[in-house]
Parts: C-alpha cells; structure tokens; sequence
C-alpha cells in the first residue's frame, strides 16, 4: 500500500466536515480516543469480509439497515432491541425465499455522523451550522447546541460500545431463538391489513421449524437455531473518530478500523482524490460506497481499482441509491462494465436515499410504494445483466414512527405528525419494513 499512512488523508481536500474552534481539544480527544480498547475485534471483521466474499460470488444475501442517524437523546435498550429484532425478522424470511445465507450488518453502534445538502440553516431570520450528526452537534437550533464540540467524539465511542454490548448479548443470549423470532413474524402476520400477501409464507416457515423439531433439531440440539450473528457499520465520515480507532490487528500485522465491521463513503464524499478514498484505501475492513445515478463507468472502474486493488471479493459493497425514476437509466451500463472488467464487488441496493422529497405537510418522506419499485427493478437489472442482486440496504426503525408514506397502513401525508421522529431522513416503520421483507422475498426466491 504505497504512501499510505493512518493520517495520510489529511494531505487531501476533505469535504461535508465541521469546524471545530479548538484544535487542541480536538487534538486531545483522539488521543484519548486512540488509547481506548477498539470497538470490534479484526478477525470479526475478516470473517464479515470473508461472508460478503461468498456474496459478490452469488451464495448470499446483504441485509444491511437501521437509523438514517443515531441520537444521543434515543439511546435506551427498547430501541436497540426493536430494531434487533426486526432485522432478524427480516432475515428469517429473506433466507427462507432465497434459499441462502443472510449476512446481517447494523447501521447501529456509531452511525452518529451525517453529510448535509447545506453547511447552514435558517429559521425565522436566524442561520447557524446545520446539524451534522450527534457525533459533531446537537440537533437543538440555538447556538450553542449547534457548535461542534470534540467531547461529543468520546460520548458517541461509550454510546457504540454500550450499544454493541446489548447487541453482542441479544446475539448470543436467546433473543435470537430462530422459533422466537418466527412466533414474532406470525403476530405481525395475523395484525396486519393485508395479512393475506404474507401469511403463507410465514406458515412455511413455521412448518419447517416444527418438522426439523420433530427430528431433533432444535434450539437444545443445534446453536445456530439458538444464536446469530449481527455485525455492525456506519458511514465513517468523520475521519478524526475514525483514525483514532484504527488499530493494527496483532494477527495479520494489517490496520483495521476497530469501529464497526464495516464502514462506508457517502455519496458526497466519495471523490476520488479527496480524504476519504485515501484513507479507506489502507484499512482492511470490508467497506462500502454509495453510488448514484450521476456516476460514470471510467469513474466506477477507477474507485474500485483504488479501493479493491487486488480484486478481492468481499472487500468492496457498492451501494446503489439511484431512484425508482433513474434506475433503469444508469444501474444498467454500470453492471455491464464492472462484469466486463471482472470486478469482483457486492451489489446493493440502497432503495431510500434516491427517493426523498418534500411532502405537502412539509416533513421530508419517502414514499412505501417508490422504495419497493426500486427495489425490484434492481432485481430486474441484475436478472437481465447477469449479475447478482447482492443486498438491500435501508433506513428502519423497529419502532412504529411515521416518517414514510404508504404501506399496508397506507400512512399518508397528513400522518406524517403523528410520531415523526427521526433527526435526519425518514425511515421505514416496524410494519413497513417487514412488509418490505415479504414482499422483496419473492424476487429473491426467482433470482
Ligand atoms: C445515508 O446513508 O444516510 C446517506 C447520507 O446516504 P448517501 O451517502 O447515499 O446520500
Ligand atoms: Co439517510
């Protein structure tokens, strides 16, 4: 890795970063932060890397998803478990249709730093710093809340490590119980409106518990019934956090960023001279990149070469987030010349974040129906083209908020006040999401 050094990116343009007023408290703080026990342990992270390497060659599925931003305010053990398990129910139904194994990665445990479309905002003739995410400011609009302040980098390391913790015990500890879990999809089934579309499925799924039951597998005899494994990820944009938890792994001698498992560039900061290419290029983790309808294939081809030199499978998820109405356009020419070119990368796709807009009420949406298009026609590209539908990756919620539209409760705009809680974009609700899962289920059991 030539030139490469755990500070190198800070030779480059950077973009979407606070300014801090003390430099030497900043200095300070990731110094403190680079004495601390990393996060996660290397070899977790080369076994998520290793699983995503099946997936890129098409023996497995991506389900990647959690809060669009995690808050400060919202940190308590109900929320972690609703969206703990609402991931795991997703994944009992996506691996049951898709016959596959289902890589479970967290937008949870340090998703605290947030790329904004302006560097300002203005209320009632009053501008500040925009919010940047709990990890740089506080979403509060007065001054002094809206200052960056580098302590914020140390409260969101205790608050990842807690998380991970009640994440690390819900895995290993019994909430998991694959019979639990369905128990959990069969109540959602028989509430839900349009319980017809779903309740087939789940009671396949629970006749294959209950026939492997019969036979002696269950959760006594068999651990993996018993227990599951969820990594965890976050869009590393704020280097200085990030640099200060990188680590050399004591096994392979190679720097990990100890953070998460894994870690992605946004889609604003992706270019490929600037701080964040040059400082994911050197970690060994499996790593991301959101990629949108404005990418070029020279481009594409040129970032994968830079991040993925070796063209090592698992290493590299790219992240599509293109639009229901500008898929069809663009996700196409960009399969075809990564498979021309034999990149080796994960697909996924990222049906939210280019689907936003403005509802008439004034909250930002996004609307149920537009996700779910989105999602099949990257079924439909990767079936056309050959290649494999790797992921899907979304901004959820296993709490019953209402920030997207649509869905079996056909939330509509007028809707939208009644539990809009989300800092950032909107996110799919407890019901929506699964729904989603059932409904995504049959395009992966035809892929
Ligand atoms: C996000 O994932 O929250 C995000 C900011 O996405 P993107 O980089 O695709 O805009
Ligand atoms: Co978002």
């Amino acid at each position: 890795m030539s030139n490469w050094q755990v500070d190198s990116w800070r030779q480059k343009p950077i973009l979407q970063q606070p300014e801090y007023d003390d430099a030497a408290q900043l200095k300070q703080v990731e110094h403190t932060l680079s004495t601390y026990p990393p996060l996660v342990f290397a070899a977790e992270a080369r076994d998520l890397r290793r699983q995503l390497g099946e997936v890129s060659l098409g023996k497995g599925f991506l389900l990647q998803g959690g809060d669009c931003a995690e808050s400060f305010d919202e940190f308590n053990a109900p929320k972690i478990r609703d969206t703990f398990k609402v991931l795991l129910q997703m994944a009992i139904v996506l691996t049951f249709a898709g016959r596959c194994p289902v890589t479970k990665v967290a937008r949870m445990a340090g998703q605290y730093a947030k790329p904004r479309s302006s560097n300002f905002e203005t209320r009632d003739g009053v501008t500040l710093p925009s919010y940047r995410g709990d990890i740089i400011n506080s979403f509060e609009f007065n001054e002094a809340a809206r200052r960056p302040d580098p302590n914020r980098l140390i409260e969101a390391y205790h608050r990842s490590a807690s998380t991970l913790n009640l994440l690390r015990a819900f895995s290993q500890g019994g909430l998991a119980d694959l019979h639990e879990v369905n128990r959990w999809n069969m109540a959602f089934v028989e509430n839900n409106p349009l319980k017809e579309r779903y309740h087939d499925m789940a009671v396949r799924i629970q006749d294959t518990l209950s026939f492997m039951d019969v036979i002696g597998i269950n959760s006594q005899s068999s651990p993996t019934l018993h227990e599951t494994s969820l990594f965890t990820s976050h869009e590393a944009l704020l280097l200085n956090y990030e640099q200060a938890l990188t680590r050399i792994d004591t096994l392979t001698g190679k720097p990990y960023d100890c953070s998460a498992h894994m870690i992605w560039i946004g889609e604003r900061t992706r270019q490929l001279d600037h701080a964040h290419i040059e400082f994911f290029r050197g970690i060994h983790n499996p790593i991301g990149v959101k990629v949108g309808p404005s990418m070029e294939e020279d481009e594409l081809i040129r970032l994968i070469d830079a991040l993925n030199p070796n063209n090592d499978p698992g290493r590299l998820t790219l992240i599509t987030r293109m639009g229901a109405d500008n898929l069809a356009d663009n996700l196409p020419r960009l399969l075809r010349r990564v498979k021309a070119e034999g990149r080796h990368v994960v697909w996924s796709s990222d049906p939210m974040h280019g689907n936003t807009f403005s509802a008439s009420s004034g909250y930002k949406t996004r609307n149920f129906d537009a996700i779910l298009r989105e999602i099949k026609q990257f079924f439909q590209a990767h079936n056309d083209e050959g290649t494999h539908a790797g992921g899907i990756h979304l901004e959820m919620t296993g709490q019953h908020v209402t920030e997207c539209t649509g869905g079996a409760y056909e939330i509509s705009d007028e809707d939208l006040a009644q539990a809009y809680k989300t800092q950032c974009d909107p996110r799919l609700n407890a019901d929506q999401v699964l729904e989603m899962a059932f409904l995504v289920a049959d395009h992966l059991r035809n892929a």
